[in-house]
């Protein structure tokens, strides 16, 4: 590693761990190349951490929030942070977008409507920082009763590549209001804009050691983490794998977990549906990001009586669509990694030698570089109900169509996953809208739309192996929190 780390960083900046309040290197010396997954070269390097620095850093979160200035900081001015650094957030908007978009490969415009998002969540949280309170409770005999919310002390958080800023924004938005100290892992495929917005929340006031970033592997630095002895909570956003062996950690300290395990999202159409409005929220819910979305929509099922036409409208929306360089900003980015890109490949692969109907294929722009890792769209139609594509979370811009008989069938296929994140109800049927939102098993279900904007204020999470704790709106908070009940005697 030690000549190729010369290069690299003779390439490009050395970016550094944020641990009370300074730029740290890992101790060990030892560093990463940042890729650009538009062309698989390296721009850049980061610190490889390990448990020596996740210690580090949990000891700076625990001073910040024990001794410190933060953890005893009133919640309208931990809000005030959160407002600037919102502000400072959209004043550097340009410069993170292009940071996020070149480190993750994702189009130029999804890299700015992160970082907008990623603004909106500090904006969002700040605001309620102090207007978070709890309840009085009549309980019988002399007593007053209330509740108090309070911070859980140190909060880990270990986040994946797909949405480094946004997520970012959720979880220190929500964990920071409620006055906890943070030690953030972002995933190794994505760290710049984390590391960014650290500096910039210095630069807003937080004081040092309320919000730290450790970049590292999930294997050196995100299990010290996980297990570490005085970390009081754990949020984590990645694959079902992971989530296990992160709670399993975290479960040698008793701690507790909010987990975002990913989906298998259908996207539910009618007959009646306005077929017109469905089609590119349908096509965009698996495309954007490359379909490297949680709440992806990577299922469609279809009314029998319009699957043809439908299927149809969707194949000519699917021919057309183009993946290249992020900066050229078409429909989709290249995939994060090689790692990644073989995955996607394996389910396509295994679904064409299986006769999958391969209904339409996007193509790759011509000028994409060799080296980056893209993948062309796919549609398959008349997907087998226990196929790999029907059922595992690709994770890249693969959209499996089904066809449904009655709303029967149609929940019995909604809710044939292990997952159950988000869901989408397309029909003008007011009763079916609302027995339909009854009936499928999603954290979040949308009816005659999809994702309404980044749902910020909306509470977002899984059912069954998608995960379990919320994130988002205040629900969110409440999760970044413990109750304390506190009963008085009085005569
Ligand atoms: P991953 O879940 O392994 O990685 C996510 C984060 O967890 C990264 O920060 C990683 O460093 C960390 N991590 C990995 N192993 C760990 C461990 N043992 N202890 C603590 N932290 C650990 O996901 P990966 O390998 O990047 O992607 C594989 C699949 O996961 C994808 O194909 C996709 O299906 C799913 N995924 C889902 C996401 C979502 O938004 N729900 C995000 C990223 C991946
Ligand atoms: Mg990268």
């Amino acid at each position: 590693m030690g000549e190729n780390l010369s290069k690299t960083v003779a390439q490009g900046r050395a970016f550094m761990n944020i641990i009370g309040g300074e730029q740290v290197e890992a101790k060990s010396g030892a560093r990463m190349d940042v890729v650009a997954p538009s062309d698989g070269l390296a721009f850049g390097s980061i610190p490889a951490s390990n448990e020596a620095d996740v210690d580090a850093a949990v000891r700076s979160a625990r001073h910040a929030y024990e001794q410190g200035e933060w953890g005893k900081m009133a919640a309208v001015d931990r809000g005030r942070i959160l407002l600037r650094l919102s502000m400072l957030i959209t004043e550097n908007a340009d410069e993170l977008a292009a940071l996020e978009s070149r480190d993750t490969g994702k189009p130029i415009k999804q890299g700015i409507a992160d970082i907008v998002g990623c603004a909106r969540y500090f904006e969002f949280y700040g605001g309620a920082a102090d207007k978070i309170h709890g309840d009085t409770i009549p309980i019988a005999g002399d007593f007053l009763a209330l509740t108090l919310r309070e911070p859980h002390g140190v909060v880990a958080g270990i986040i994946p590549w797909n949405y480094p800023a946004q997520i970012l924004g959720r979880v220190a938005g929500a964990g920071l209001a409620m006055g906890n100290s943070l030690v953030l892992k972002p995933a190794e495929d994505a760290c710049l804009s984390v590391i960014r917005i650290a500096e910039l929340a210095l630069d807003a006031g937080l004081p040092a050691g309320a919000f730290n970033v450790v970049c590292g592997t999930g294997k050196d630095a995100g299990a010290a983490l996980s297990a570490h002895p005085d970390v009081d909570f754990v949020t984590f956003t990645g694959s079902p794998l992971t989530g296990t062996a992160i709670q399993q950690a975290a479960a040698i300290n008793n701690r507790g977990v909010t987990m975002e395990l990913g989906g298998k999202s259908p996207q539910i159409i009618f007959a009646d549906a306005d077929l017109d409005a469905a089609l590119p929220l349908v096509v965009n819910a698996i495309i954007q990001n490359g379909g490297q979305t949680c709440s992806a929509g990577s299922r469609v099922l279809i009314e029998a009586s319009i699957y043809d036409e439908f299927t149809k409208r969707l194949a000519e929306k699917f021919s057309k669509l183009v993946a290249g360089p992020h900066d050229a900003d078409l429909d989709l980015g290249p995939l994060i990694s090689k790692k990644q890109h073989a995955l996607v490949q394996g389910f396509i692969d295994e679904a064409t030698q299986s006769g999958t109907e391969l209904l339409a294929q996007g193509t790759i722009a011509g000028n994409a570089p060799e080296g980056g890792y893209y993948c062309a769209p796919v549609l398959f139609g008349n997907v087998e109900a226990n196929s790999s594509i029907a059922q595992k979370e690709v994770f890249g811009p693969v959209l499996a169509a089904f066809s449904f008989k009655d709303e029967d069938e149609a929940v019995m296929l909604a809710n044939n996953t292990d997952f159950g994140l988000v869901a989408a109800i397309w029909t003008r049927d007011g009763a079916r809208q609302m027995r339909m939102a009854k009936r499928v098993r999603a954290g979040q279900v949308f009816v005659n739309t999809y994702g309404a904007g980044g749902g910020i204020e909306l509470p977002f999470g899984g059912f069954k192996k998608s995960g379990h704790g919320r994130e988002k709106g205040f629900d969110g908070l409440f999760h970044m929190s413990a109750t304390k009940t506190v009963v008085f005697k009085h005569n």
